[in-house]
């Protein structure tokens, strides 16, 4: 599909140019009043996502689902969850969003499915079941106890026992989501099938849930212990043979490319954690893979300022493939918020980071508002994985709206699926929408920025730091128009002395949104956690 968004951005595709913003349905505007968000409340907030400027809304599962996961655990491709609303809702969804120049983009969860899947159901009925080798099925050890000592990112082992049948399956998720076996030829084709049924309705993408885990090893060979000191979850920080990042999955990654290549202009995202080098494999020998396949730099980093960023940068950039688009990725709903993870003054040095750095920003929703982490009592958590004492609740509660009850995420009656953030009455779209410093402000104004300056959504990037420890310095260019960036991540003010950019510049946005007109670059000065947007305007 190819229409005018009115962004004036002539080059570049749509995914390329455009800043990608992740709604999680379940927390974003719910208009039943049920508790939770549906799609009709993503129709009525159309209109403010399009004031942000942005280009594309991927969409956490809307499927149906027994909502083990809260939609990761899918019983059906191809419909909606009643929750959510129905395949008419979607299409109104679709319609409406495209007249406005937004593209729609779905979660494609493909590891596994849930264990209610028709198909599940008839893979569990009898070991000579037709659909038996779509899941992974496996014999007790000799003991009688698991097959092997894989353990689950939900906590536990990974295999669970299947009385009737007598043998475990496999599930590197929840006990309700079976792994698909991916080796098994059918398995693609009803996934590719999927694909095309969405893409048929006019779906603009798909962001592939968990790929790098698709492939397990065939032997099922143990997993080495873990090392002692790692991180946790899906960004352990070490690999499990097991079930990380085979080579097959790269075969799997072309196919489902040829698929979304059968419609003009589908992009593929996928959601792996690995470190760049691996990652980056999955752009596909000659870039015939993943367009975005996610870069989590800016998340998984446990170290936060301006040389953990340009370490970033530099190992990212020289991995990328020639040619390869980049992406950077702030915030989702499995991880803690940025606001909570930098504090409000770099979080706002962060939105302005991912919003001009050279590739597609990824943005989550409610980050635009600064929200917050909430911290959830025991008796309202619901994520799964709190199982394993890392419940993402925190990150997930309901968009802050307004000052109405319960922000105005649902009715003033309806009890939301997850408690609203104590912040609200501050950091809300209504108290921000008006108030010119703020950090609503700042993300639109940031957006506005991305679209006119070409340097922005299509330039070249060069790290021009030198030897400045607290700030972290960039320059975009294209054709002409330069564009500074400047990352003040000290406590104190810095000077930024002369560079080799020239001299006149004119400031096109603070992180504090107070500062304008035109300044020399050698006598610039950045208050401390303050970052700075230079056109320059001296001849480049
Ligand atoms: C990754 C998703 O982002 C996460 O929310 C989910 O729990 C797992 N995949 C399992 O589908």
């Amino acid at each position: 599909m190819s229409f005018d968004d009115g962004s004036g951005m002539a080059e570049g595709l749509w995914w390329q140019t455009g800043v990608i913003y992740q709604i999680y349905p379940r927390s974003f505007s719910d208009a039943s009043g049920d508790g939770v968000g549906d799609l009709r409340g993503v129709i009525n907030r159309l209109d403010y996502i399009v004031g942000l400027g942005i280009d594309a809304i991927w969409l956490s599962p809307i499927y149906p689902s027994p909502m083990a996961d809260f939609g990761y655990d899918v019983s059906s491709y191809v419909d909606i969850d009643p929750v959510f609303g129905t395949l008419d809702d979607f299409d109104e969804l679709l319609s409406q969003a495209h007249q406005r120049g937004i593209r729609v983009i779905l979660d494609l969860v493909l590891n596994h499915t849930s264990d209610e899947h028709p198909w599940f159901i008839e893979s569990r009925s009898s070991r000579s079941s037709p659909k038996r080798d779509w899941y992974l099925w496996r014999d007790p050890a000799p003991d009688g106890g698991v097959p092997n000592n894989w353990t689950a990112f939900f906590g536990g082992s990974t295999w669970e026992l299947d009385e009737g049948t007598g043998q475990f399956y496999l599930h590197l998720c929840h006990r309700k989501q079976p792994d698909l076996n991916w080796r098994n030829p059918d398995v693609r084709a009803a996934i590719y099938d999927v694909m095309r049924f969405w893409f048929d309705r006019g779906v603009d993408g798909f962001r592939i849930d968990a790929l790098w885990i698709l492939i397990k090893d065939e032997d099922f060979t143990d997993n080495p212990e873990p090392p002692s000191q790692h991180g946790e979850g899906f960004i352990g920080g070490y690999m499990r043979p097991g079930f990380e990042d085979h080579s097959e999955v790269q075969d799997i990654v072309s196919e489902m490319r040829m698929v979304a290549d059968e419609y003009p202009e589908r992009v593929l995202m996928g959601e792996i954690y690995l470190p760049v080098e691996r990652l980056v494999r999955y752009y596909g020998e000659d870039l015939t893979g993943l367009h975005l396949p996610f870069n989590f730099g800016l998340v998984t980093t446990t170290e936060w300022g301006a040389r953990s960023a340009s370490r970033l940068v530099a190992t990212y950039e020289a991995a990328l493939p020639e040619g390869a688009w980049p992406n950077w990725v702030l915030g989702n709903h499995d991880q803690p918020r940025i606001a909570s993870r930098a504090g409000e003054a770099d979080s706002r040095m962060a939105q302005m980071l991912l919003l001009t750095l050279q590739g597609t920003p990824i943005c989550y929703f409610g980050d635009e508002l600064g929200m917050r982490d909430c911290v959830i009592p025991d008796e309202f958590t619901v994520d799964p994985q709190a199982a394993a004492g890392r419940s993402r609740d925190g990150a997930r509660t309901p968009m802050q709206w307004s000052l109405a009850p319960h922000a105005g995420f649902t009715t003033p009656h309806a009890v939301p699926w997850l408690p609203v953030d104590g912040s609200y009455p501050n950091i809300n779209v209504e108290v921000q929408d008006v108030d010119p410093r703020s950090h609503l402000s700042l993300f639109r104004r940031l957006i506005e920025l991305r679209r006119e300056h070409p340097a922005l959504h299509l330039g070249s990037q060069k790290v021009m730091n030198g030897d400045r420890e607290e700030l972290l310095v960039f320059l975009r260019e294209h054709n002409g128009d330069r564009v500074l960036v400047i990352l003040n991540f000290g406590s104190s003010v810095l000077a930024v002395d002369s560079m080799e950019v020239g001299e006149k510049a004119r400031v096109l946005c603070s992180t504090l949104m107070d500062r304008f007109g035109d300044v020399y670059i050698s006598s610039l000065e950045l208050r401390s956690h303050e970052g700075l947007l230079l056109a320059l305007t001296d001849a480049g």
